[in-house]
């Protein structure tokens, strides 16, 4: 049994709790939802529920693969026991398909394949609306140290290697997704989570966006989507 104590912090998708065990975190999922740094907001049912289990799935499936996270276990539908991790401030983009920002960056169709997957790092600002950076700025700023930035690197592309075999898998094209990660004794962990919320997920044959661009340009079908990747991934 985790016993929940004080709440630490309330993010937008999610609310973090100490807990009786001074090293870990509860991370409980709600089903808010935002979009373009918060000026859209919204709610999508159950989003919550479906991306706990999700992130839950995915984090353990790359642990059992040699990448080490920040997840423990499941502790209910909303909740899950992590190690508490110091973030670093260095939000880290895998791209496989040109869509979203790049497309509009570069002038590019959304689904255009890339030859090589692109990592991009972006400093976690609200603010600032995490902008783009290099590793440079982020060694310069002391936001991470040169071999953290080889780290983040080289872990985002393991990490997109065990991704894509298994969206393939599942029939979904894994076209770009955010990741964070985070210092602790045990090193650098991969943390947050990986869910539709920062994931862009296409189904393979139809080419249907199953993630929160649905919520972001109003395509409907919002809560199937999420509940279409986590009954896909619940029964990886
Ligand atoms: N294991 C962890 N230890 C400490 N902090 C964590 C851990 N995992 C995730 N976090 C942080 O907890 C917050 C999670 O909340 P949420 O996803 O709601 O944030 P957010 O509104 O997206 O905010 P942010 O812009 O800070 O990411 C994030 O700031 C994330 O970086
Ligand atoms: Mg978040």
């Amino acid at each position: 049994m985790v016993a929940k104590a004080e709440q630490l912090y309330e993010g937008k998708a999610k609310i973090l709790y100490a807990c009786d065990q001074a090293d870990k975190l509860v991370a409980h999922f709600k089903d808010d939802a935002t979009a373009f740094n918060a000026k859209k907001k919204g709610t999508i049912i159950n989003k919550g529920v479906f991306n706990n289990k999700i992130s839950a799935v995915i984090l353990k499936m790359l642990e059992d693969k040699g990448v080490k996270t920040h997840f423990v276990e499941v502790l209910s539908d909303r909740e899950c026991l992590v190690k508490k991790v110091d973030i670093i401030p260095v939000e880290v983009v895998v791209r496989n398909v040109v869509a979203g920002s790049m497309a509009k960056k570069l002038g590019l169709e959304e689904g255009i394949v890339l030859k090589r997957p692109i990592v991009e790092f972006f400093y976690k600002s609200d603010p600032l609306d995490d902008p783009q950076i290099n590793e440079d700025t982020a060694i310069a700023m002391d936001w991470a140290t040169p071999e953290e930035c080889v780290f983040l690197k080289e872990a985002a592309l393991r990490v997109n290697e065990i991704l894509l075999e298994f969206f393939d898998s599942l029939g979904i094209r894994l076209v770009d997704y955010k990741l964070e990660f985070g210092r602790s004794s045990d090193g650098i962990l991969l943390a947050d989570e990986i869910t539709p919320d920062g994931c862009r997920l296409w189904d393979k044959a139809t080419g249907e966006k199953l993630d929160k661009d649905r919520f972001r340009r109003d395509l409907g079908n919002v809560e199937e989507a999420y509940q279409k990747i986590f009954e896909l991934v619940s029964n990886a």
